[in-house]
């Protein structure tokens, strides 16, 4: 067996159907080259030993018996934790291990750096067992770590760290469609606010337990533009696209989910000449997202960082899940 593999996975952004993705329904999602690195090690003995420096963790020691049981552990060893639960499930495993994650952007900005930490643990654990598993095998091992540690999700972020790119998404993988699109210009803007994805998700659930007719309408509504810019994204039609941002955000605000950080940096977007703008993700903070002609880019920037957010320099549709193996 080889004793040793570095996974790498890339974090992601929305750019169409948030929060309607999680009632069976489409969105569209891009991999961007902003990267968590999962390495690990067998070891000899039975202990669990945890590194991630990112998040304040080094040299946390555990077993297999006792992994899962501190809830007091970060959110991405939790994750990093059940993943390797999950396996265990699944395949047997006698050799201990070392992990160790590094991302290359803050966990702040809600790119995915736990779904890219999970797929890196699974993938990397098959690889070192040399257990062959397809792309939705890994899905679904995921998913269902995912599910265990947070209870809710349609999943896409761990589609996006798996197949990279840009992708057409349904809920629970039930659609895993590659898109054939390339990097966009689109402006990424920091609100500094840190979101908390299952308590939006929850806030979602409630409003809809309350007004389920309208929310299940703004659902559909945006899976109708989610359909549009499917196919406008492969053109490349940037200018309708825009204007389809701009509907999704509207609906989104419906739904409660936008910020006055959100809007303020949306809104000064327009008005410095983007095509649209919008949230990505789970709103209440996090990033929004400009899509612009090469041009205006340097407009919106400015107007991004004059209006307190921070710009996030990064490319799209960038590579799915890297597995660099030694001996
Ligand atoms: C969060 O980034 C996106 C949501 O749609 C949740 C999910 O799809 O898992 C709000």
């Amino acid at each position: 067996l080889k004793s040793n593999v570095e996974v790498t996975a890339p974090g992601k952004l929305m750019l169409f159907g948030e929060h309607a993705v999680v009632y069976d329904r489409p969105c569209i999602v891009s991999a961007v080259d902003q990267r968590v690195h999962t390495e690990i090690n067998l070891l000899s003995g039975g202990k669990i030993i945890i590194n991630a420096p990112d998040v304040g963790v080094t040299n946390y020691e555990s077993t297999l018996s006792h992994i899962g049981k501190n809830n007091n552990l970060p959110k991405g060893v939790r994750f990093v934790e059940q993943a390797i639960i999950t396996f265990t499930d699944e395949y047997h495993l006698t050799n201990g291990i070392r992990v160790e994650t590094r991302n290359d952007f803050s966990a702040e900005f809600g790119f995915g750096s736990s779904s890219a930490v999970t797929v890196g643990t699974i993938a990397g654990l098959s690889e070192l067992m040399k257990i062959k598993m397809s792309k939705k095998q890994l899905f679904n091992l995921c998913y269902k770590t995912i599910l265990k540690v947070q209870g809710v999700g349609s999943g896409f972020d761990i589609a996006a760290a798996i197949w990279g790119g840009t992708i057409y998404f349904v809920t629970g993988g039930k659609v895993i469609k590659p898109l054939n699109v390339g990097d966009l210009p689109i402006v990424v803007g920091y609100t500094g606010v840190k979101a908390d994805t299952p308590s939006l998700v929850r806030k979602v659930a409630d409003i809809r337990s309350k007004r389920f007719e309208s929310v299940e309408k703004i659902f559909d509504d945006i899976a109708k533009i989610v359909k549009k810019s499917k196919e406008l994204v492969s053109k490349r039609e940037f200018e309708e696209l825009g204007k389809l941002m701009n509907e999704n955000q509207a609906l989104l605000k419906k739904l409660s989910v936008s910020s006055n950080r959100l809007d303020r940096l949306i809104d000064a977007s327009r008005q410095a000449g983007a095509y649209g703008a919008k949230l990505s993700g789970a709103g209440g903070g996090d990033c929004m997202i400009a899509l612009c002609s090469e041009d205006r880019m340097k407009d919106v920037e400015a107007a991004i960082n004059i209006t307190g957010g921070k710009v996030v320099d990064v490319k799209f549709d960038s590579e799915g899940l890297k597995m660099h193996s030694r001996l």
